[in-house]
């Protein structure tokens, strides 16, 4: 066992944590206050590769692996939570596309993701009526000739409004067993029937948008489809459980963040004639912190090694999302509580970390959902493989 990274990883864990240090954390709170999205940063995340970081350089991508996107989503979560998750899920669309596309749908739209041409990707699975039970969506997808006509509506989509590309779930087969007959489709940003709605007013990640979006006699090319008809539920699974290992890095960024900056304030803030990290309350507190944070940290690197290993990783993942999630929302509330009442004021940043963890313990499958596809995993459910 060797828990050193490889050169290359190390190498881009370092330009991330300068390119968030430099060009990130500066703007974080603007982002915040705003509800702006992060156009000019994503852009550059691209330049620097790392808007598909799992995909082969003949489709634009870097090709550098789970390990090191892990690390890379972690650093720039410590910067702007916003704009790790637009990243996250943006190289989770180019992965479910080049995974499951046809071989002209990977030369057309990894490219324009990778490069950053397409602000964004948007992964729309869920819907009003079913979010933890994605298999109950109620989406349509009929075959007409060469196309697929699609009607429904989605909810809650990260980059919703401003995605190029966005992967929709839909029913094709509506007499089949749930979760069955459900197929995957790639849709164009600018397709007649694809309509955009409302952007969703957040607690926080409120620089990254989530939309409705209507889908009214939307005609896609049948050559759009992932995989096969009725793969569509198992492949949104399988992406998840990558999806997981992104956001659960992204957690850790942000509890990284907020202790970090929790621990700098208390060996500067004096009371009762010294610095409080004196006191045994607030090392305990910085203690726990970093311990939970670490633990947390090997949960994500062991659940991306055994993606990269091609091995199945769904319980890991589970694992990892859960822990580290949970891990961030615990640590945000310490270093409010190091910062006393300074701590809820907008003067500091940590009332914005822990706005931004809550979410992490939701998407991309809550912590009961994490629970269940460990527990069934545990018990003997068998959670698919690799691919
Ligand atoms: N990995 C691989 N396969 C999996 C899997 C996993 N994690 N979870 C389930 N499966 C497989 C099962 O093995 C089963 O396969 P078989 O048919 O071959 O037996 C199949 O999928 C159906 O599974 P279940 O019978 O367990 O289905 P279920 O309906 O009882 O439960 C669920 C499934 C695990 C609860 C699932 O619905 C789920 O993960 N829900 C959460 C949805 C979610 O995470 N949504 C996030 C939205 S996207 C998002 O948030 C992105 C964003 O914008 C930030």
């Amino acid at each position: 066992m060797d828990f050193r990274l490889t050169e290359e990883q190390e190498m881009i864990r370092e330009m991330v944590r300068e390119f968030s240090e430099k060009e990130l954390k500066p703007k974080a709170a603007y982002y915040d206050e705003t509800g702006e999205f992060p156009f000019e940063p994503l852009r550059k995340l691209a330049e620097l590769g790392l808007m598909g970081m799992n995909i082969p350089p003949e489709y634009g991508g870097s090709n550098v692996g789970t390990v090191a996107y892990s690390l890379a989503i972690t650093e720039i979560a410590k910067g702007c939570a916003s704009t790790a998750v637009t990243t996250s899920v943006t190289n989770m669309v180019a992965e479910v596309i080049y995974e499951f596309g046809t071989e002209e749908a990977k030369s057309k739209y990894l490219p324009k993701i990778c490069s950053g041409e397409y602000p964004a990707g948007a992964f729309a699975l869920t819907e009003p009526h079913a979010g933890s039970d994605a298999a109950s969506i109620r989406t349509t997808a009929v075959r007409d000739g060469d196309y697929y006509v699609i009607n429904g509506q989605k909810t809650l989509i990260t980059s919703g409004e401003h995605a190029g590309v966005a992967v929709v779930w839909a029913v094709t087969d509506k007499e089949a067993p749930k979760g069955k007959g459900i197929s995957a489709f790639i849709v164009e940003k600018g397709t007649p029937g694809f309509i955009v709605g409302k952007n969703e007013k957040k607690m926080g990640q409120r620089a990254s948008s989530t939309n409705d979006l209507f889908f009214e006699e939307c005609r896609v090319p049948k050559e759009n489809l992932l995989g096969k008809e009725g793969d569509g539920f198992k492949i949104s699974m399988v992406e998840l459980n990558g999806g997981r290992i992104g956001i659960a890095s992204l957690a850790l960024g942000i509890g990284y963040a907020a202790i970090d900056y929790a621990t700098e304030y208390a060996k500067t803030r004096e009371q009762f004639g010294q610095p409080i990290a004196n006191f045994q309350a607030i090392q305990w507190m910085i203690a726990d912190s970093y311990t939970e944070l670490d633990a947390a940290q090997l949960l994500v690197l062991r659940a991306a090694f055994l993606k990269d290993q091609k091995v199945p990783f769904a319980k890991e993942a589970s694992m990892a999302k859960l822990f580290a999630s949970e891990t961030a929302k615990r640590v945000t509330m310490r270093a409010i509580q190091i910062l006393g009442g300074y701590g809820y004021t907008k003067e500091y940043p940590v009332e914005r970390y822990h706005r931004d963890a809550i979410v992490t313990t939701l998407y991309e499958g809550t912590s009961e959902i994490q629970r269940l596809v460990i527990a069934r995993s545990i018990l003997g459910k068998r959670l698919g493989t690799y691919r």
